[in-house]
Parts: structure tokens; C-alpha cells; sequence
């Protein structure tokens, strides 16, 4: 009878701020995507975070920062996520199955968001590894096109297989019935390797400093113009330090949502 389901849904929820687990694909030995339902009181703007986590064995949650993977417009919230064997987190967080539970503390935050940027033409989303989960937010937000003529997303790995999640988004936008008329053909796509033969190999930051880049894509310069460019960076600590210096070189300066400029970083969060 429908009343005693109801109660028992009601009953099953026994974490605070549960959310249950609606899919999840795993794309290597250490890179998986996992889709969760979203609490009503969600508000969030693209390219921000949030804490989730599972309950450990002491009762005490286990939570970690998450960029939110999936468009603000969307009923769920997806999550790409890499695996750490002994991660106090990840070696667990990689076992869930649709119908778990997982904590999500609905309190979103980070400065990867368009509103930190100073109006401009061209847009860079500038990515190593699983820091290409908050473009995929960023990519698939409507705002991102009618605020740019165009939009570049470079994603580094080590491997092809590691591009899979980046390569399989990009390639469904145009076909999107919600979003693939506002990405028309302002979306180029940059995925490189640097440890295994791809058809574009090499480091974002030397991809960017030997000009390759902008050659590649035609885009009729070889530098970034603080005037028109503007870009978002996500990677591991080295990864945006390195990148910060090159902008900084061509003129560009950090901005921050109290503080707008021409670009923003984030350290991609590792479990
Ligand atoms: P590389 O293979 O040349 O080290 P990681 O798995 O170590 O986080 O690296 C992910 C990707 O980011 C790899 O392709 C790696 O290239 C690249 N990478 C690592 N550090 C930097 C850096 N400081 N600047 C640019 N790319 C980097």
C-alpha cells in the first residue's frame, strides 16, 4: 500500500543530508562518474562546490570538496571522481551502486564561476585530469555561450582513456535538446595526452607558451590578450602555478567573485 512506502523511503533515510545514488560509470582503474539526486533547497551557480562524503566506521563523516559536474538547470548532480586506493574517501566512495546513500552538505561555494570574470570575447577552460569536472558544469550552462563568442576547453591526461568523460560530454552538446542551440559552434575542443600516442599530445602550459594551440585551431594569434581572453583553471597545485605565471606573463591578472578580473583558478580536489 502506497501510505507504508512512503513511510519506509522516509524510514531508509538515515544520513543527514542524504542524497541516493541514480548511476554510475566507470571509466579506468581510477576515474569514475557517479550521478546523485538533487535536494530541492539547491541552489548553485556553475563551476562551484560542494562537501559529500559517506558516514566511516566511527559514525563520523567523511567529507571532501566535489566541483559539481553537471548544469544548474539540471534535476540531479553528477560527480567525476578519481579513485585513491587507501583514499580515506575514494576507496569506499568507488563501491557505491544506484540506490546508496551519500552525505551532500547543500552548501555550494568556489571561484570558478562567470561571474568572477570581467566581460570578454573568448573563454579558456584550462584542465588536467578530474579538473575537467566543473567545465563540464561551465560547458553546458547557457550563460557560458551568450556571454562568449567562443569557448576553448583543453584537457590534459596522461592517457586517451583518462579523456573519455571530457571527449563523450563535448561530442553529445550540439545534439542536446536543451543546450546544443546555444553551443552552435562556439565550443572547441583541445583534449591532449603526454604519455601515450593521441592525435594531439603535450602539456596545456607548452600548448599554450609554443603558440601550438592558437596555430592548431586557427585562431590567428599566438598569445592570450588581456583585452579579449579570459580563462578558468582546474589541475593539481604545479599544474596552476605553472599556468598562473604564463597568464600572468601575457597580462592578465586573478580575479575573484568580490573581485572580477580575467582569470580564476581552483585546485582540482583529490579524494
Ligand atoms: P605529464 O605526464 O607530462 O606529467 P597527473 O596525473 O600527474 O596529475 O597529471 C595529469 C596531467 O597533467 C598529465 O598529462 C601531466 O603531464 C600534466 N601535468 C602535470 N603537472 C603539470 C604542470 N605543472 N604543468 C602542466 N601540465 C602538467
Amino acid at each position: 500500500n502506497q501510505q507504508s512506502a512512503v513511510t519506509q523511503t522516509a524510514a531508509k533515510k538515515t544520513l543527514p543530508d542524504a542524497q541516493t545514488v541514480t548511476e554510475v560509470r566507470h571509466y579506468t582503474d581510477d576515474l569514475f562518474y557517479f550521478r546523485t539526486t538533487r535536494p530541492q533547497s539547491l541552489r548553485f551557480r556553475s563551476g562551484e562546490f560542494v562537501m559529500i562524503g559517506l558516514p566511516g566506521d566511527d559514525g563520523k563523516p567523511i567529507m571532501r570538496a566535489y566541483s559539481i559536474a553537471s548544469p544548474s538547470w539540471d534535476d540531479g548532480l553528477d560527480f567525476y571522481s578519481i579513485k585513491v586506493q587507501d583514499g580515506p574517501l575514494t576507496s569506499r566512495l568507488q563501491h557505491i551502486k544506484p540506490g546508496d546513500e551519500i552525505i551532500l552538505r547543500p552548501k555550494p561555494v568556489g571561484t570558478l564561476v562567470l561571474d568572477a570574470l570581467l566581460p570578454g570575447k573568448r573563454l579558456w577552460f584550462l584542465a588536467t585530469g578530474t579538473g575537467i569536472a566543473p567545465f563540464a558544469s561551465l560547458m553546458r550552462d547557457p550563460e557560458t555561450y551568450e556571454q562568449y563568442d567562443e569557448v576553448i576547453m583543453m584537457h590534459t591526461c596522461r592517457h586517451v582513456a583518462e579523456l573519455e568523460f571530457g571527449r563523450e560530454l563535448v561530442e553529445s552538446l550540439p545534439e542536446d535538446p536543451l543546450i546544443g542551440e546555444f553551443v552552435g559552434d562556439k565550443l572547441k575542443y583541445y583534449p591532449t595526452t603526454t604519455r601515450e600516442d593521441f592525435k594531439t599530445m603535450g602539456r596545456v602550459t607548452d600548448n599554450l607558451t609554443s603558440g601550438k594551440v592558437f596555430a592548431d585551431l586557427g585562431l590567428g594569434t599566438d598569445k592570450m590578450d588581456p583585452a579579449i581572453d579570459r580563462a578558468m583553471i582546474c589541475g593539481s597545485l604545479a599544474f596552476n602555478k605553472d599556468l598562473m605565471a604564463i597568464l600572468d606573463g601575457w597580462g592578465l591578472r586573478e580575479g575573484a567573485n568580490s573581485e572580477p578580473a580575467e582569470y580564476v583558478v581552483e585546485k582540482a580536489f583529490v579524494g
